[in-house]
């Protein structure tokens, strides 16, 4: 997490850093700072919350200069106050950085015992300091940057700038994304190639333990070893001119909303019309060898793997074992060389899903990264890479991309099932035209807002909610919970229906809204006995179902969610439409920050 970026410029660098900044802040907003040397002289703005605060000091304080460095935090170490705000400067260096430097207190003791007084608890103070000491020692900046990257343990995205050096950046990068962005004079760094994209699609990405020696008129990079580097300049395309905002107030809404479209076009890259069939270009495994798929990831990720477990099992026949990405090596869980691995994120970056991808590279078939960011570290460390198609997702909350996500899942179970033929071509067909029918439900879903929006007016006084599902409808209810509490700060906590009576149901009563997601499937009569015996107790129940299953509920509901007939395969991708609608509107009802909740950030680059 953090947002970093590094400009070597034409023209007064603090604008474009405050816009750079502000494609960064989905990764931490808990404050944001600059540092610009103009002249050789070095100077730095820092403000704590949102990016806009320091917009508006530098309105009052504005800093001039070419050259600069940006940063936008999530807090680690030390209190997200203003003391604590990136740029750390010591003297003649300020640095930005994106990790955790976790030899620091050793890095610190030791500059404390040598005269160092340090101003902050944090661990990049120790970073600057160190780098000054070498200076002091009559290091040049690049030798004394060097040594400081020498002594670091932990993981690291780094940008230095020197007093006196109008034309010089040191960019380092260990565990934690960075690309160097190529202008026309001009050069940058940045976190992504996004923060970049209306500078540059030119990038060069920094490979593990590479570090950099950027001026506007050269690249030097340099591997851990300290040898010179090749690394490729690519093309990236971003589209810088789709993250705003369009006609919604926050993204959040507009990226639920886009999903019909996103959907369809994602759905396009995976199914043919003329045969009927669903199939993953590029996806080069022989499922008939296959004796287990292995699934990790975080979050909303790994709520959409727990998804295709059930498909897995129950339509290709093969086992699969779904992990929370930051428990699974812990487990050392001997893993079969037959079998695949898949790596589930949005952002691609997410540490714990990267590290536990590193575990398993050397000891399986075939590792296989599900990312939307398509040249995340995740993508390119997996043998195979398979794009979601969501586009650029900016609202911390997943949305677009959680369904997204299901439907490259969906095809790479369909592809598995017809090669180890366990599915026929019939029902293939059959679920080429389902899946080619979602965007239209979809939509049809998304014309029931301002009835889910009512429905929030109760709901946004609750303190706690519970949401259920039974089967492959359980993790969306996990899904459903996980959304409301991250943006409303209602607690809310998913069940499986049938595991409501071990314990959960002691919480129910008249102020305990219940959600059950529930489509009139086979194990539909079983949610109904298990929403009978909230509605016992005098729990209020919303029941998102089809109209034939409010019609077989009987009485005692206290709202209902109409949704259109689904294949049953594909209701927990039509599902996600109410389940991430109920907590939008419960949040704006709330009055909290959808787009950026507390205390979160969309990038989770530390473990
Ligand atoms: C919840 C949410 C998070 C992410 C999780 C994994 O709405 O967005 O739970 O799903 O942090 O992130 P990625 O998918 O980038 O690995």
């Amino acid at each position: 997490m953090c947002g970093i970026v590094g400009i070597l410029g034409d023209h007064e660098a603090a604008p474009i850093l405050i816009d750079a900044l502000k494609r960064l802040e989905y990764r931490g907003y808990d404050s944001a700072g600059i540092a610009t040397v103009d002249a050789g002289s070095l100077g730095r703005r820092r403000a704590m919350g949102k990016l806009v605060n320091l917009s508006d000091l530098l309105m009052h304080e504005p800093i001039t200069g070419k050259s600069g460095i940006g940063h936008t935090r999530w807090a680690t170490h030390g209190a997200p106050n203003v003391i604590n705000a990136h740029p750390h400067r010591a003297k003649d260096v300020a640095v930005v950085h994106n990790g955790i430097i976790e030899n620091y207190k050793d890095l610190r003791d030791e500059l404390t015992a040598a005269g160092t007084v340090f101003e902050t608890e944090t661990d990049t103070e120790t970073v600057v300091q160190l780098c000054m000491s070498y200076l002091n020692e009559g290091l040049s900046s690049i030798d004394a940057a060097a040594a400081t990257i020498k002594c670091l343990e932990g993981a690291y995205a780094l940008c230095f700038l020197f007093e006196g050096e109008d034309d010089l950046l040191i960019a380092a990068r260990k565990g934690s994304p960075l690309a160097i962005g190529h202008g026309d004079g001009e050069m940058y760094v940045g976190s992504d190639a996004l923060a970049l994209a209306p500078m540059t699609d030119k990038i060069t990405y920094l490979e593990e333990g590479d570090w950099a020696v950027v001026t506007r008129s050269s690249l030097e990079i340099r591997d851990a070893d300290g040898k010179l580097a090749n690394r490729e300049m690519r093309t990236i395309k971003v589209d810088a001119g789709k993250t705003d905002k369009g006609i919604h107030k926050h993204y959040m809404m507009k990226e639920i909303a886009e999903q019909p479209t996103v959907l369809a076009d994602a759905i396009g890259h995976y199914t043919d019309a003329e045969t009927g069939t669903v199939s993953v270009p590029n996806l080069n495994i022989d499922f008939t060898t296959v004796d287990k798929i292995t699934m990790v990831a975080c979050g909303t990720a790994y709520l959409a793997c727990s998804v295709a477990k059930y498909w897995f099992e129950q339509i290709a026949s093969i086992p699969c074992e779904v992990d929370v990405a930051s428990e699974f090596r812990y487990r050392e869980p001997p893993m079969s060389d037959k079998s695949v691995a898949m790596f589930v994120s949005q952002s691609g970056e997410t540490a714990d899903t990267l590290a536990a991808l590193r575990y398993c590279a050397e000891k399986v078939a075939k590792t296989v990264a599900v990312v939307n960011v398509a040249e995340s570290s995740i993508s390119r460390e997996c043998d195979i890479s398979l794009p979601i198609h969501a586009g650029v997702e900016i609202g911390v909350a997943s949305t677009k991309a959680f369904t997204c996500q299901l439907i490259a899942l969906a095809a790479v179970v369909i592809s598995a099932a017809r090669a180890r033929g366990e599915m026929d071509a019939a029902v293939e067909q059959e679920l080429h035209d389902a899946l080619n029918n979602l965007p239209g439900l979809i939509n049809q879903s998304l014309a029931h807002q301002s009835h889910i929006d009512a429905v929030t007016i109760d709901l946004a006084k609750a303190a706690d909610a519970l949401f259920l599902g039974r089967g492959v409808m359980y993790p969306l209810a996990l899904e459903g919970a996980l959304k409301l509490k991250e943006i409303s700060y209602i607690h809310a906590e998913g069940y499986a229906s049938g595991e409501l009576k071990h314990g959960p149901i002691a919480l129910v009563d008249e102020h305990m809204p219940v959600i059950v997601m529930a489509p009139k499937d086979d194990l539909f009569d079983k949610t109904v006995s298990n929403m009978q015996e909230v509605m016992a107790r005098g729990g209020k129940v919303l029941l998102v179902t089809d109209q034939s299953g409010a019609d077989t509920a009987g009485d005692g509901v206290w709202k209902t969610i109409i949704m259109p007939p689904v294949h049953n395969m594909l209701a927990p991708v039509l599902y996600a439409i109410p389940a991430q609608l109920i907590a939008y509107y419960t949040a704006v009802r709330k009055g909290t920050d959808v787009d950026q909740p507390r205390n979160l950030a969309k990038s989770v680059t530390v473990e």
